[in-house]
């Protein structure tokens, strides 16, 4: 049986960010609140670690609202989130102080890491010079695995043919786009703005970039497409998906990633996917826990690419635990460029 610890240095205080309503559209104030509880005691075969970075993530306002691949977060629980966190004490053999770990932390600064707790999915970060402790939330992390699994799994990406990615100067679709360059496809990129359209094609080597914003942009994609569409990397879904499909060849990929246009708003529009039954289109969704087994070829891969510098990643950082609700609503905003992270 497990024995409960007292802790050495009670005086610390565990701040933590609580659900206290289910937001209608972005976050407002008061949906997440700030509490102190005390920072957690552990078991034998547990560890207690500092969360030192959190993920920022689209899914959160998904759990947030209903039951998905996760159950919905309940009132009054601290809010779901993945993040980076330091061992700072232990009694479990394979973990040890100043050890980093990644999983679901929470949005709080303390966390219990145990492994025997599977929904938790932690795991420990290795040392590797000059990468990053972020990059563990980022390009190697979550969004860059969901990345490559999407593409060498499921889109199966042929050289030659023309790669649409939407949400393109994100986390996901920046690490997907680039890889779409690496198999030898014409990559083209949806996303907000001049300054992350300028990013896509003059940084990381996109063929084009599309600018959403701007009320030609159906003609922007047409020019952008010539050949037509094999695949498509979706992550927005609504106006975005429905053209996208249009314009996409016979047999075509769609790797349906995410829909955050739908996110806020509760029902993402499905009308594409009468086009996906007349065009034969090959549609699968994928969530990337399903691939967690398989992380280590992922990582080994993109950290591989990142070190020949032929894939590059930027991370937008917002400091603050109490700044992330703010942060959460930038993903719907479009407030970020690559990986979003709180520091905590
Ligand atoms: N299936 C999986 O296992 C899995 C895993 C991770 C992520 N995802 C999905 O991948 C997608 C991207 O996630 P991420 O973590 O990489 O986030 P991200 O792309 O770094 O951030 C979200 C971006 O989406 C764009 N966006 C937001 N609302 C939009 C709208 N209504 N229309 C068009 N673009 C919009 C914004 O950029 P703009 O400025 O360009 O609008 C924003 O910066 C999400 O749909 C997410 O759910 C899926």
């Amino acid at each position: 049986m497990r024995g409960i610890a007292p802790r050495c240095d009670m005086a610390d205080m565990n701040r933590q960010l609580v659900l206290c309503n289910r937001p209608k559209g972005l976050c407002a104030p008061g949906d997440l609140q700030l509490a102190e509880g005390p920072v957690p005691t552990i078991a034998d075969g547990q560890a207690l670690a500092r969360v030192k970075y959190l993920s920022i993530d689209p899914t959160m306002r998904v759990w947030m609202a209903h039951d998905s691949y996760l159950p919905i977060v309940g009132i009054g629980e601290v809010m779901r989130a993945a993040g980076l966190a330091e061992v700072v004490e232990s009694r479990h053999k394979d973990f040890k102080k100043g050890d980093k770990a990644v999983g679901l932390t929470g949005l709080q600064e303390y966390c219990v890491i145990d492994p025997a707790d599977k929904r938790k999915i932690f795991r420990k970060v290795p040392p590797i010079p000059l990468i990053s402790d972020t990059a563990f939330l980022g390009v190697l992390g979550i969004t860059g695995i969901t990345a490559y699994f999407g593409m060498m799994d499921i889109a199966k990406p042929q050289k030659g043919e023309t790669l649409v990615v939407s949400a393109a100067a994100g986390a996901t679709g920046s690490i997907a786009g680039q890889i779409g360059k690496i198999q030898g496809c014409r990559v083209v990129g949806i996303a907000g703005g001049a300054e992350k359209c300028k990013w896509l094609t003059e940084e990381l080597g996109f063929d084009a970039a599309v600018d959403y914003k701007q009320p030609d942009w159906k003609e922007q994609l047409a020019a952008a497409t010539p050949k037509g569409i094999d695949i498509d990397y979706e992550n927005v879904g609504g106006e975005i998906m429905n053209e996208v499909v249009q314009r996409m060849n016979l047999h075509g990929r769609v790797v349906l990633c995410g829909l955050i246009s739908g996110y806020t708003k509760g029902d993402p529009a499905l009308e594409s996917f009468a086009r996906v039954l007349v065009k034969r289109l090959r549609v699968q969704g994928f969530i990337v826990m399903d691939y967690m087994d398989r992380y280590m070829e992922a990582a080994a891969q993109l950290g591989k690419w990142k070190m020949f510098g032929k894939l590059k990643s930027r991370e937008t950082i917002v400091e603050g635990l109490e700044k992330a609700p703010e942060a959460i609503n930038m993903l719907f905003t479009g407030g970020n460029i690559g990986k979003l992270i709180v520091k905590v």
